[in-house]
């Protein structure tokens, strides 16, 4: 547990916190919230910074741009509002304020109904007990607000909802609850994975928006402990009742995060490829990677990876000339080449296929084939392609050698 006075000094420590304070001096009572103070109290430095006004967040928002800069984004209808201050400031680039509020879920796993409400009502419809504390920002000696036993449990290490219908009312927070249990190396408090499973049984994740779990799997995925996550996932079943087409397979996951850095592949979009490939011929899995709204290039490279990497990875196993493999690997997206790199597809063709072959090109042009007399047509073309085969392959070197090889394939053609 820590003095008021080594609580101070960690919330100073923040970057820009000496000015945010300063800049809320006049505002109504600010706190510093969730992940911030979980943080803090374990000696990391937060990646962003949580602030709880209870009263007018916009205004409080105002209050700190004036005199930090940055725009203002306010989000009217949840009462929070987000500013960015500019990079050269040093400061946190995202500061999000939040008016306390409680929260009433109508319909199990959509967004919720929010009203005002003090402090202590605002940390009690949080998720987890580690994530329901506050530090007063303005006081001269901030003091921790820690209600619902937070600090216990971070010092014992547990993941501990703060009321039985958590999961049901925000199913979302299965995946959260996975992703700070191996972030931290923490457990699910015991109470806790019974009420997971329980909403897991009763299919509580289906009733979350693709987009809503968009964002809570990638942030899962995104973790250096993401296998170990995923593992986690597969446990508690969490996989297939977020849609029957994921096969949670933590060692691939693993592999797909590693072969991700060597192929240039996205390290998430390659994890997410990995949950699929499995199962891809399980129906849904192509609407559910739409229904995550992920952006359309991601959702190709995904669905194409997931499809692609186990033909992929059998054909690289076998013998390949190099025209053959570029055809092959030609087209295909990094996260594919990951995925059957992960699948054990030997690293030396697929290394020598980014690092050389894909780059390879004819020092001559279709201009060069007319200008030697051939009429333009689609033969010259594929005379073009036959040539660019036979280079790869060590067949002909020079400018000279490729002309002559061209004309002779295009005027045979
Ligand atoms: N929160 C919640 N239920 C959710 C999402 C968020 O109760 N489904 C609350 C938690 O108190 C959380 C805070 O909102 O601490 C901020 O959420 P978020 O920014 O997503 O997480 P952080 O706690 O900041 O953690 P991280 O380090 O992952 O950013």
């Amino acid at each position: 547990m820590l003095t008021e006075r080594q609580l101070a000094e960690r919330v100073g420590a923040i970057p820009g916190m000496g000015r945010i304070a300063a800049a809320l001096a006049d505002a109504p009572p600010c706190y510093l919230v969730g992940g911030a103070v979980r943080d803090l109290l374990l000696g990391r430095l937060p990646a962003d910074v949580d602030i709880a006004v209870e009263g007018d967040a916009e205004e409080a928002a105002r209050l700190l741009a004036a005199e930090l800069g940055g725009t203002v984004e306010p989000h009217r209808r949840f009462g929070t509002a987000t500013i960015a201050p500019s990079a050269a400031t040093g400061l946190p680039h995202e500061i999000n304020l939040a008016g306390t509020r409680r929260e009433t879920y109508q319909v199990p796993g959509a967004l919720p109904e929010v009203e005002p409400a003090p402090l202590s009502e605002d940390l009690r419809r949080r998720d987890f007990t580690v994530n329901a504390m506050a530090v007063d920002l303005v006081a001269r000696q901030p003091a921790l607000h820690d209600p619902l036993g937070g600090c216990d449990d971070l010092a014992a290490g547990l993941i501990r909802v703060l009321h039985p219908r958590s999961f049901e009312d925000d199913p979302t927070r299965l995946l959260r609850a996975v992703r700070y249990a191996v972030r931290l190396g923490f457990a699910l408090e015991p109470g806790t994975e019974r009420l997971a499973r329980a909403a897991v049984a009763a299919g509580a994740p289906a009733t979350v928006s693709g987009g809503r779990v968009a964002d809570e799997l990638l942030d899962l995925l995104a973790e250096a402990e993401a296998p170990a996550g995923v593992a986690l996932m597969r446990e508690l079943g969490l996989d297939v009742a977020l849609c029957p087409a994921l096969a949670a397979d933590a060692d691939l996951v693993a592999g797909a995060q590693l072969a991700a850095g060597e192929t240039g592949a996205d390290p998430v979009l390659a994890a997410l490829a990995a949950l699929l490939c499995r199962r891809a011929e399980v129906g849904g899995a192509a609407g559910w990677v739409d229904r995550l709204e992920i952006g359309a290039a991601a959702r190709d490279a995904v669905l194409r990876a997931a499809a692609s990497a186990p033909e992929l990875a059998a054909r690289l196993r076998g013998p390949l000339a190099p025209s053959a493999l570029r055809r092959l690997l030609d087209g295909e997206p990094a996260e594919a080449l990951a995925l059957a790199l992960a699948l054990g597809a030997p690293g030396e063709p697929v290394l020598d296929y980014l690092g050389r072959l894909r780059h390879v090109r004819l020092e001559i042009d279709g201009a060069d084939l007319v200008a030697a007399g051939v009429e333009p047509s689609p033969a010259l073309g594929r005379a073009l392609d036959a040539v660019l085969e036979r280079k790869l392959d060590g067949e002909l070197g020079g400018r000279d050698a490729e002309l002559a090889a061209a004309l002779a394939a295009a005027r045979g053609a």
